[in-house]
């Protein structure tokens, strides 16, 4: 496909100006629209969205009518009403709404306007809950860019390069078994990074009892997609109870449905102390959640704090959102697991047939390859990653990468068959075309 850019490089040669830092993907898509699960750019080009704008348009168009009614209904009244200072219905409405959500025993909610600072205010709270000072976290994780969050990120070095030094955070190995940092195997492993906290985090590095919350991510997102084995997730909230931590599950990508399940951790049969939202439980508008369970107590009244979280205008734009998938939590459900188990079926093909596709992994629509040199040395195929993502750009998909050389899959649960298939069959092209000139 063709695909004519002229706008899109003017926006691109004036961006390059203005515009101080960012994460931009190895293509020039510059977005101007959205339709369900296409993506149109400024020139009129039309891409299937495999991206779903990382993992916020969750849904499609499926909540969009209602998303947009109740913006402009919120935006007769007030968009801002400092909420933080006064009280507010929307908010009260929505809270106990998305309480009813989460497991028996949850609590209150605490709003901001990211995922950052849903971790933020987490990381805060589990040392006011505990007064316990360190917190232990997982390499190839991410929880955020600003300070704390940062401080319990790992997913790449270069995001921590220079801020440092981060105070209070023990890291510990993620159950990345296609990378075990032990060089062992599941199951036969015996569950060396479950011990390794036990033995050398708690035996040589902090005492357990210093350790106030554990940070996990049900599903590592920006570290590469990875999958740990229930038995690991079930080993850290047994570690965290057998030691007064609290677990927090950082739901900020894997939550609001992404895996089929309302909560990532829900895979997993674990429930945690804490939990964060953010990305699609705001509907396109910003918004973050920290949501504790009841028995933790409350934070004293100006411990904690912003400006904007809970904005009338996100808020209800997240209202009108949870509506839908609460109307069509069982629709949504179906569509995460055939959706899902179209991915799978597609993507292991091309692990049979293609030497640079090294690891499939996933749950629901939250998929993944991941790129290897050679399936051996599963050495990643870092610049080959860029080249599959162009490639598929050029021939009307957009992806995102994550972690080294993965590819994540995350277009909208609703997608429709033909655009998957399509988008399917172009990743498959790229991957092909790469894989050929690799050789
Ligand atoms: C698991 C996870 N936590 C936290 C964040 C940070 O969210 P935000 O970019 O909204 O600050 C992200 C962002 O990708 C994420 O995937």
């Amino acid at each position: 496909m063709a695909i004519k850019l002229e706008k899109a490089k003017g926006v691109i040669s004036r961006d390059r100006k203005v515009i101080l830092t960012t994460t931009r993907v190895p293509y020039p898509f510059v977005a101007d629209r959205i339709e369900g699960e296409y993506a149109f750019d400024v020139d009129g080009n039309r891409f299937i969205d495999f991206t779903s704008f990382i993992a916020v348009y969750n849904f499609g168009d499926g909540p969009s009518a209602a998303v947009r009614n109740a913006l402009a209904s919120q935006s007769q009244k007030v968009m801002h009403s400092s909420f933080n200072d006064f009280y507010g219905s929307v908010q009260v409405d929505y809270a106990e709404k998305l309480i009813g959500m989460f497991p028996k025993g949850f609590g209150k909610l605490f709003f901001s306007n990211s995922g950052t600072e849903a971790n933020e205010a987490a990381l805060k709270f589990s040392k006011i809950f505990t007064k316990r000072q360190y917190t232990l976290a997982f390499y190839n994780s991410f929880h955020g860019r600003t300070m704390g969050s940062l401080g319990l990120t790992t997913s790449m070095s270069k995001q921590r390069e220079h801020f440092g030094p981060f105070n209070s955070v023990v890291h510990a190995p993620y159950a990345y078994c296609y990378r075990c940092p032990f060089g062992k195997e599941y199951p036969s492993c015996g569950m060396a990074c479950l011990d390794h906290i036990k033995k050398y985090t708690f035996g040589k590095e902090v005492p357990a009892k210093e350790v106030g919350a554990v940070f996990m991510e049900p599903v590592q997102g920006e570290g590469g997609y990875i999958v740990p084995p229930k038995e690991f997730v079930k080993g850290i909230r047994e570690i965290a109870d057998e030691n007064g931590i609290l677990l927090v599950a950082d739901e900020v990508q894997a939550g609001f449905m992404r895996t089929g399940k309302f909560l990532g951790l829900d895979n997993f049969g674990v429930e945690a102390d804490i939990y964060t939202l953010a990305k699609a439980i705001g509907g396109g508008l910003p918004m973050g959640v920290t949501v504790t369970r009841s028995s933790l107590g409350d934070i004293p009244e100006g411990s904690h704090s912003n400006t904007f979280g809970g904005n009338a205008a996100s808020v209800a734009v997240a209202g009108a959102t949870l509506d839908y998938v609460k109307k069509n939590m069982s629709m949504l459900m179906s569509a995460s697991k055939s959706n899902g188990a179209l991915m799978t079926k597609r993507l292991n093909e091309m692990k049979e047939r293609y030497e640079i596709v090294g690891d499939v992994r996933g749950i629901g629509m939250m998929m993944a390859v991941e790129l290897v040199k050679d399936k051996k040395t599963k050495e990643p195929a870092e610049k080959e990653c860029g080249e599959v993502l162009k490639r598929a750009f050029e021939n009307g998909l957009i992806l995102l990468p994550a972690g080294a050389s993965t590819i994540r899959l995350i277009p909208p649960i609703t997608i429709q068959r033909g655009a998957l298939q399509k988008g399917l069959d172009v990743l498959e092209d790229a991957i092909k075309k790469v894989n050929a000139r690799m050789k």
